[in-house]
């Protein structure tokens, strides 16, 4: 597992690894990274334990979520991570979800990560479907999602209790059969 690299043009999407947890405490402590996210790490050890309980589970075991670095190729440079949710029940769909530091927003390179996923999870896993989960608000993932081709399924509202209210979610999906045909 420690070779799986998922190449795109300007970035390698790899696990994360030890090394990895005072850039990722960095950017995913940060109030606006985190505003819309269910996890974020409260120290630097928080991180820490967050990257040791990935290790010992393999890309595409179900009920799991795998998550990558996203790693600029020259300086190779952690900017973010994207993680893939293995769904319990069934091995042909996946749910994804992504982060960016704020440093490295606004260049295309989290478009370029979703789309370097979304190959692999085509291509090499061969999944039907793979779906995102998003608050309405939430107006960057959206576009992001929308770049990708990925296309609005269901507004839920008031479907999640997160940070003490409830909240609307918008799912967006896209299927094997659209990305083949992009
Ligand atoms: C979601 C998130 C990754 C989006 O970041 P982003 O920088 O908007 O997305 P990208 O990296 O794809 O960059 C796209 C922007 O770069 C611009 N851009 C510049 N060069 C580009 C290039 N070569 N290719 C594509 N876009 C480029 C685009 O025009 C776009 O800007 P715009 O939205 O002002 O039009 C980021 O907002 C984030 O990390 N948010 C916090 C975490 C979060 O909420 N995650 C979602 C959970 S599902």
């Amino acid at each position: 597992m420690a070779n799986l690299e998922i190449q795109t043009e300007r970035l390698i999407l790899s696990p994360l690894v030890r090394d990895d947890a005072a850039e990722l405490f960095g950017y995913r402590s940060d109030p606006e990274v985190c505003r819309y996210q269910t996890w974020a790490p409260g120290s630097l050890d928080d991180a820490r334990r967050f990257i040791d309980n990935l290790q010992s589970t393999p890309l595409d075991t179900p009920g799991t979520w795998f998550q990558f670095g996203i790693r600029l190729r020259a300086p190779r440079l952690l900017v973010g991570d994207i993680g893939v949710h293995f769904l319990p029940d069934e091995s042909y769909q996946a749910e994804i979800g992504f982060t960016l530091a704020p440093g490295h927003q606004g260049h295309g390179l989290g478009t370029e990560a979703v789309n370097g996923l979304l190959n692999h999870l085509f291509v090499s896993l061969r999944k039907h479907r793979v779906f995102a989960s998003v608050d309405p608000n939430n107006l960057r993932s959206i576009k992001l999602l929308k770049r990708v081709g990925m296309r609005q399924e269901a507004h839920f509202r008031e479907s999640l209790w997160f940070k003490g209210k409830w909240v609307d979610d918008i799912v967006f999906a896209i299927l094997e059969s659209d990305w083949k045909t992009r």
